[in-house]
């Protein structure tokens, strides 16, 4: 190891630093130009990467230099490339270059949006990207967002707010010694998200409150069925906190009726939350524009721009018809603070008042520069050619011999299935597992599959702004071998 200088602050040097800072633009740069070329898969074994560290912390410091060598030779064989274009798995990366400078920049700058004081520009420019975000997707215009990191933290705060309105004063007095109150139920589709039940955790409420509702033959939450276990839970004594609609459900990018749902939680006076999470961004679209309909009468809408508007994790955004709500429940300003704090302000808000989160990221600088460079329109020409893509895909699964959509197509996801005349369920459900694993293990291509009720398929999700046909019709090739290979009878 050479020899290296360190300022008396122990910080890097300003040389050091400026060649890091060259080094690692350098390097982003080169990954990112030579990703193509990478097995998306890593090469390593559970516990190779721990292994090569010692179980303490070194104590000497050793130079930059040697840091971006261990980067190369010990971090980067362990990573799963979710930027590479032909990644399908999940939504498909939201980082691109703006994103990737958005990053960097706030890493150098560091501040907390706890105040509008504690950084001005860290709360203004949130507030504006929340206004960009309803304007693009054309949500109700009086709707308050505030960023949090995930939807998973932006549902746990809707129900808390859900909670507070279900059971006044639980802020104050907790929720134990309530002999004789009623249980709290939330309903949402079989279909919803998983977070559900971690926010039920958290909340106190008790997962074995959610109620499923059966969905109908294109996963979309069947209403009527919503209504029955509402009126038999009331006959029960149970009382109806809150409903989830999901507009994209995470298996097949199912859309719940939220103008059906909404008449339904308003007669039995629940909070009814909006899970956007993905399928919001397809709102960009004019011609798709309807899955948002009767929007204006949720009380929570989450929305994650990294899952599909091109903001890298973590960005999620929770919007809500009434603020206070959540404000009340969760304002509590610390001694230090005090003097910051500015009692609520429309349009400067202390986003620390909406939330369990003190410390903030300046998130919202990643969103603006990709929302600047790329500007309204090249959002929206993104998200229809994703959805073209999608298409073209479904397109060529329907039209092979052996294959089926298990699901229609929904906004950029494709559910599909290799289900050979005559194959019986286990055998099919095995054989879409061996074409997953087998591609995935190639390197050349990744996808995921699913269980849709009680039957396996593969999916994919499109969201890579550097996915093009050519990476398709070579993951399609790559199915349409591995499925020869597997020598089913057909
Ligand atoms: C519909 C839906 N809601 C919520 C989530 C949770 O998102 P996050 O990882 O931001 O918590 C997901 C994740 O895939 C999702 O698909």
């Amino acid at each position: 190891m050479s020899d290296f200088v360190r300022p008396p602050t122990g910080d890097l040097s300003p040389a050091e630093l400026q060649v890091s800072l060259h080094r690692v633009a350098e390097w982003a740069f080169h990954y990112r130009t030579t990703l193509e070329a990478r097995a998306i898969g890593p090469s390593t074994q559970p516990g190779d990467i721990a292994a090569r560290f010692p179980d303490t912390m070194p104590a000497a410091g050793v130079p930059m230099s040697t840091v971006f060598d261990e980067l190369d030779d010990v971090v980067m064989p362990g990573i799963l490339h979710w930027g590479h274009p032909s990644f399908l798995g999940y939504y498909g990366s939201t980082s691109n270059g703006p994103a990737l400078i958005g990053e960097i920049a706030a890493a150098a700058l560091n501040v907390s949006a706890m105040t509008w004081k504690t950084s001005p520009a860290a709360t203004e420019l949130e507030s504006v990207v929340m206004r960009w975000i309803l304007d693009l997707l054309d949500f109700p215009r009086t709707f308050f967002g505030v960023v949090y990191d995930t939807a998973s933290v932006a549902l746990l705060h809707a129900l808390a707010a859900a909670r507070e309105l279900a059971i006044p004063a639980v802020r104050a007095r907790g929720l134990l010694h309530r002999e004789g109150a009623p249980v709290l139920r939330v309903y949402a589709s079989e279909q919803a998200h998983s977070s559900l039940v971690k926010a039920m955790i958290m909340l106190g409420l008790g997962e074995n409150n959610i109620v499923r509702i059966p969905t109908d033959d294109v996963f979309r939450m069947d209403v009527d069925a919503l209504r029955a276990a509402m009126i038999r839970d009331r006959a029960l004594g149970f009382q109806a906190m809150a409903v989830v609609a999901t507009i994209g459900t995470t298996s097949t990018a199912s859309v719940d009726s939220v103008s059906a749902i909404a008449p339904v939680a308003q007669e039995f006076g629940a909070w009814l939350h909006v899970d956007a999470a993905y399928g919001g961004a397809i709102a960009a679209l004019p011609e798709h524009r309807s899955v948002t309909e009767g929007l204006a009468a949720a009380d929570s809408v989450v929305v994650n721009p990294h899952k599909w508007l091109f903001v890298p994790l973590d960005f999620s955004v929770l919007y809500l018809r009434n603020p206070d709500t959540l404000r009340a429940l969760f304002l509590e300003t610390p001694e230090y603070l005090e003097g910051d704090a500015q009692r609520s302000n429309e349009t400067t808000p202390d986003y620390m008042d909406y939330g369990i989160q003190l410390g903030r990221r300046f998130r919202a600088l990643k969103a603006w520069m990709v929302f600047r460079a790329f500007g309204r329109d090249g959002l929206v020409s993104r998200i229809r050619e994703q959805r073209r893509l999608a298409e073209d895909f479904a397109e060529w699964v329907t039209a092979t011999d052996g294959f089926e959509l298990a699901a229609p197509l929904s906004m950029a996801v494709v559910c599909f299935r290799f289900r050979p005349p005559g194959a019986s369920i286990d055998v099919v459900n095995a054989a879409n597992v061996a074409i997953v694993q087998r591609i995935n293990a190639a390197g050349g291509a990744y996808l995921t599959h699913t269980t849709l009720r009680g039957e396996v398929c593969m999916r994919i999700g499109i969201g890579n702004m550097a996915t093009t046909t050519e990476h398709l019709v070579h993951l399609w090739t790559q199915v349409l071998e591995a499925s020869r290979d597997l020598d089913v009878p057909m």
